[in-house]
């Protein structure tokens, strides 16, 4: 039997020519101002096979860039750089959608810009330690509780980065709700624990995830809005807590109300994480109408298998696409992968990113 993988499928007004997604990754190469450039257009022209591919995450806010060389898109120079990576995967025959994330608390002042400030739900310090180019491993910093007023203008933030999105020929957008950043730091009690309209219940947690999508979608159309969520997610120090299937339940309900094209879902268990639990998959999948996306340690014949069993409409591919730019073709083909050298994940420069090898045609 056909692998359905290789399948074209219709996307909202887009047609994907296969059903592989290549996964949201951070590779860290805006080196000049956090403006995108020359270097990761090669990188994503090069992937340009894949159906759809989502961009790394990308801080609407400079206030939510918690990395160091993580792209923006809050200002101009960030639309012209961007230009070059949707040119080049536009005129390779691909279509692309750019991560907005937003890194609250997941972050240290010495990656931010002046004048910028970490911020989250609650003053609620992550556990552990990140990197920063000046004074290499931090511990996170105290987050700074954001007042009401400045939840409203971080809402804002994103429909203003997905309009830029837009003017920069990006597809559509893909709202970051998953792996413990502002979003998920929302859905959250242990990190969200304001006694405003956007925390305590189950409605008011999920309230900023729901505005921005609902915003968003006003300002571009459903057609152009993805969101990316990892119920029972521990990545980031995000704590397991007793309503989380509750609130998964309510989100899907809710997002199926608002029509966001996709909900892209992620299980991190194959990197040591808490699994994506198969009763919130299905409850998810049986409540929105819309695609599903599935990600988390999938090969072709997993990804034929999912969506042999309706299980999801597309399949990301995180490592496998970094590693492999003719992803596609190797699986047709039957050839062997390039393993990911996780050394150059986060490193400037070509090496382990625009240097892993094609197959000889
Ligand atoms: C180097 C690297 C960077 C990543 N950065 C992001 C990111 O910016 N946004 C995001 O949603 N997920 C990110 N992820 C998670 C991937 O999108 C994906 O969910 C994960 O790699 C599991 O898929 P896989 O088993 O196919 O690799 C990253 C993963 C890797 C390996």
């Amino acid at each position: 039997m056909k692998n359905k993988l290789f399948e074209e499928y219709q996307l909202g007004n887009i047609k994907l020519k296969n059903r592989s997604v290549m996964a949201p990754m951070t590779r860290s190469r805006a080196v000049d101002h956090n403006i995108p450039n020359q270097l990761m257009a090669e990188y994503y022209g090069q992937r340009a096979g894949a159906g759809l591919i989502v961009t790394e995450g990308t801080s609407p806010s400079p206030d939510g860039i918690g990395y160091p060389r993580i792209p923006g898109m809050f200002n101009k120079e960030h639309v012209k750089g961007w230009k070059l990576t949707t040119d080049e995967v536009h005129a390779k025959g691909g279509k692309i959608f750019l991560q907005l994330m937003h890194c609250g608390r997941i972050a240290h002042h010495l990656n931010l810009p002046e004048g910028a400030k970490v911020v989250a739900p609650s003053a609620v310090k992550a556990e552990g330690q990140m990197y920063t180019d000046a004074e290499g491993m931090k511990e996170h910093d105290v987050p700074k509780e954001m007042t009401t007023a400045q939840v409203f203008e971080a809402i804002a933030e994103y429909v203003d980065a997905a309009k830029l999105a837009v003017e920069a020929g990006f597809d559509g957008i893909e709202i970051h709700g998953a792996n413990g950043y502002l979003i998920e730091q929302f859905l959250n009690p242990h990190t969200n624990q304001r006694p405003d309209e956007f925390g305590g219940s189950i409605q008011n947690r999920c309230k900023f995830a729901l505005c921005v999508v609902k915003e968003v979608i006003e300002a571009i159309g459903a057609d152009k809005v993805g969101i990316r969520l990892s119920p029972n997610g521990a990545y980031n120090d995000m704590q397991a807590y007793d309503e989380m299937e509750e609130t998964y339940h309510y989100l899907a309900v809710e997002l199926n109300k608002l029509k966001p094209v996709y909900v892209h879902l992620l299980d991190h268990s194959a990197m040591g994480s808490t699994p994506l639990p198969k009763n919130v998959r299905e409850d998810i999948r049986k409540n929105f109408e819309g695609t599903l996306i599935l990600c988390g340690n999938f090969d072709d014949r997993k990804a034929n298998e999912a969506l042999q069993n309706d299980e999801a409409d597309l399949i990301a591919f995180g490592k496998p696409y970094l590693a492999n730019p003719d992803l596609l073709e190797r699986y047709k083909t039957g050839a062997g992968l390039n393993q990911p050298d996780m050394d150059t994940f986060y490193t400037p420069g070509e090496k382990g990113y625009t240097d892993y090898p094609v197959m000889a045609k």
